[in-house]
């Protein structure tokens, strides 16, 4: 039952929890990660599945409908799937998606489909080997393109392809991706670089923005159109081609920030609560679990955080502070 909807001095309702389900991660793209001296929670720090679990109960029955598993990288979480399984059943539950950067879907993407996945989105900026492997500083692309060809032939009901929009680096990556994407049947989705790398390396002029790989795509591809009716409260703005060829959809946090529609509260894997992505403070869930609160004051304190939640990112001020943990350590 669930007795009022999570709803912030905004206005906005909170049906989506984004689970983070470990910090690890088994590459080191540059805008998420530092490349030596990654700092990892230690193991007990972590929530385990009952507790995974028991938050995303509690979650449903504030009215949470939409759960999203990420990391770090998700497949690192022994045993996975069961956890899948765990949280499809959650009654509530309508939709169960998982962000991977696709390492080791060729192995997982079977038993994760079996546990009942359905959606997935796979982190995948190039098609270009040397490209890819300077990105993440390592060399694993055969073994994302793999996955992802294992999951399609699975039959998952959609899958999109992140990548983020780096400017001076990735737009040469641009029509490839979009072309692969369009062949196979998945949705590029353009990310733009966010302030969240480990390193402090962002600069607004870094950023590509949406509106540079619009006009690129439909210059190169086929005239890119707005989809009409979509989810207003989706972070991405959806396009599609003039010719029928598909769907590719927008984060553009920074030239077209989505605050006021944002419908997202976020757990890390060592169990705080966030209701930003770029929230300075946090709520201790953990904490509270491991003193044996029931779930009552859980469901309160989840509810404190969601109203005191703040208008929006202020990434386009100076008054933009970025969050004191970088995006591995959060949870995209
Ligand atoms: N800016 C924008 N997107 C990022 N991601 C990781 N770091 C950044 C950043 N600094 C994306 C990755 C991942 C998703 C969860 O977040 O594409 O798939
Ligand atoms: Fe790993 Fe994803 Fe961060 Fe890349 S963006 S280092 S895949 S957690």
């Amino acid at each position: 039952m669930i007795e009022a909807p999570l709803i912030d001095s905004f206005g906005r309702i909170h049906d989506n929890l984004r689970i983070s389900v470990t910090d690890r991660c088994n590459i080191r793209c540059f805008y998420c990660m530092p490349e030596t001296d990654v700092h990892f929670v230690p193991r007990a720090e972590i929530l385990d599945f009952e507790e995974i679990e028991r938050f995303a109960r509690i979650a449903a029955s504030l009215g949470v409908t939409k759960l999203r598993v990420t990391g770090g990288e998700p497949l690192l979480r022994r045993d996975l799937p069961a956890l899948i399984r765990r949280l499809a059943a959650i009654p509530g539950i309508r939709d169960l998606a998982l962000t991977t950067n696709g390492v080791l879907l060729p192995q997982l993407a079977g038993p994760l489909y079996d546990a009942g996945l359905r959606r997935l989105n796979v982190h995948i900026d190039t098609l270009d080997r040397e490209r890819f492997a300077r990105i993440t500083r390592r060399d694993d692309l055969p073994k994302v393109l793999a996955g992802l060809d294992a999951a399609k032939r699975l039959g998952y009901a959609a899958i999109k392809l992140n990548a983020v929009a780096v400017k001076n680096l990735v737009e040469p990556d641009i029509v490839p991706l979009a072309r692969y994407a369009r062949e196979n049947g998945f949705e590029p989705r353009y990310i733009e670089f966010m302030p969240l790398d480990a390193q402090g390396l962002w600069d607004r002029r870094k950023v590509l923005l949406a509106d540079d790989i619009i006009e690129t795509l439909s210059r190169e591809i086929s005239p890119l159109i707005p989809v009409p009716n979509r989810d207003p409260r989706a972070p991405a703005t959806e396009y599609q081609y003039a010719d029928g060829g598909g769907r590719v959809g927008f984060i553009a946090s920074v030239s077209r920030p989505f605050c006021l529609n944002c419908n997202r509260l976020r757990i890390t894997a060592d169990g705080k609560l966030r209701y930003c992505l770029f929230a300075i403070e946090e709520d201790d869930v953990k904490a509270l679990m491991r003193s044996g609160a029931p779930d009552g004051e859980i469901a309160t304190l989840v509810r404190r955080n969601v109203a005191g939640k703040w208008e929006g990112h202020e990434i386009n001020t100076a008054r933009f502070v970025p969050p004191p943990r970088p995006m591995y350590q959060i949870g995209g």
